[in-house]
């Protein structure tokens, strides 16, 4: 848990994000697996959700399409940034990072690059980084990006994890201010490791645990326990947000928007109705969009950005939880 020293303000000069545009529906998933459209919207609200198109699209390809529209809305270019950072767990390599490939692409060479994997919390936990080193005054602007293609590790004869996910990237650039009143007031970052095996991505035999070893395993593929997951994410997002606007002093009546992972409607509304918080101040595009896992943070807040819902009165909360099991939360003043 960090309480910021604030040197330096931290600035989001813009926001992008990107969306593959083939949509995937609840009625093309019930031709795959036996699911129904009213079992899909009542259990998460997902309605539809983006997949590339995986021989010209991937990780790479909306990484570096957010990014850009990030830097077009911040007014700069790659040769700006002196760092990327790629919240990600679907690189389509180890090495190279998603983040030093998105570099060149945008002429950003030679700024520093990598990738960081904390599932769910790609974005949260990159963004919350990124301003901490800025504030630092190691670095000066960095891009930010979450950025996950769901599609190719989901399973889609596995009906509980190919109804949840979906493919997306979100981005912002953050910069250096002098006012230091701007930027980040409150950030948290944990995690459980004990819970790992309620959302892994085997590559090996030998690292299914004991509870699946009964079950049919595709490597590399999404393996997880909703109900486990469910139960966790339920408390602890409400958990989250309730420290985050405590120790800032916000109210569900000061606060901006609280931006949080769309994991699953049930999930967001339990959190919402027992913090009091007003419909309009929690977005929501789960119904479109799916369980983006790190994309789905940074896509929220550019949709939110870019229809003038980021106010400059009102502090905004970013919360987010997953695999690991990891969790973060920020409150950013802009
Ligand atoms: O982003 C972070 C990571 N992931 C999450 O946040 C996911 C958290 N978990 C969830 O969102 C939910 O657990 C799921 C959406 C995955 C599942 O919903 P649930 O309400 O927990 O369903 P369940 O697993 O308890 O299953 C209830 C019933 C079962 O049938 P019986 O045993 O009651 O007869 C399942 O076999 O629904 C059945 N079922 C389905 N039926 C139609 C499970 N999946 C499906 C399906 N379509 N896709």
């Amino acid at each position: 848990m960090t309480q910021s020293v604030q040197p330096f303000g931290v600035r989001i000069r813009g926001t992008g994000s990107c969306v593959p545009e083939r949509r995937l529906t609840n009625e093309d998933l019930s031709k795959l697996v036996d699911t129904n459209d009213e079992w899909i919207v009542q259990r998460t609200g997902i309605h539809e959700r983006r997949v590339c198109d995986l021989s010209t699209e991937g990780t790479f390809t909306m990484a570096r399409d957010a990014l850009k529209n990030a830097l077009d809305a911040a007014e700069m270019k790659g040769s700006d940034l002196d760092l990327i950072i790629v919240g990600t767990v679907t690189a389509e390599m180890t090495c190279p990072s998603v983040a030093a490939r998105v570099g060149a692409a945008l002429g950003a060479v030679p700024a520093a690059a990598f990738d960081l994997s904390a599932a769910c919390c790609g974005f949260v936990y990159s963004i919350n980084l990124a301003q901490a080193l800025i504030q630092s005054g190691q670095f000066r602007s960095i891009g930010v990006v979450g950025a996950e293609c769901m599609s190719s590790i989901v399973d889609y004869s596995d009906r509980t994890v190919s109804i949840l996910f979906g493919d997306a990237a979100g981005a912002a650039i953050l910069t250096r201010d002098p006012d230091p009143r701007i930027g980040c007031m409150y950030s948290t970052m944990g995690s459980d490791g004990s819970g790992w095996s309620s959302l892994y991505i085997p590559r090996r035999l030998q690292e299914v645990p004991v509870s699946d070893i009964d079950n049919p395993i595709a490597l590399g593929h999404l393996r997880m326990n909703g109900k486990e997951v469910f139960r966790f994410a339920v408390t602890k997002f409400r958990d989250v947000i309730e420290d985050a606007m405590h120790k800032t002093g916000l109210t569900p009546e000061s606060v901006g928007q609280v931006i949080c992972h769309q994991s699953n409607i049930r999930i967001i509304e339990s959190a919402r109705e027992k913090l009091g918080l007003p419909h309009e101040k929690v977005y929501i595009n789960i119904d479109r969009f799916g369980n983006s896992s790190a994309g789905s943070v940074g896509l929220c807040l550019d949709q939110l950005w870019r229809a003038g819902k980021i106010e400059k009165e009102r502090p905004f909360v970013m919360v987010a939880f997953g695999g690991g099991l990891t969790w973060a939360s920020g409150v950013w003043r802009v």
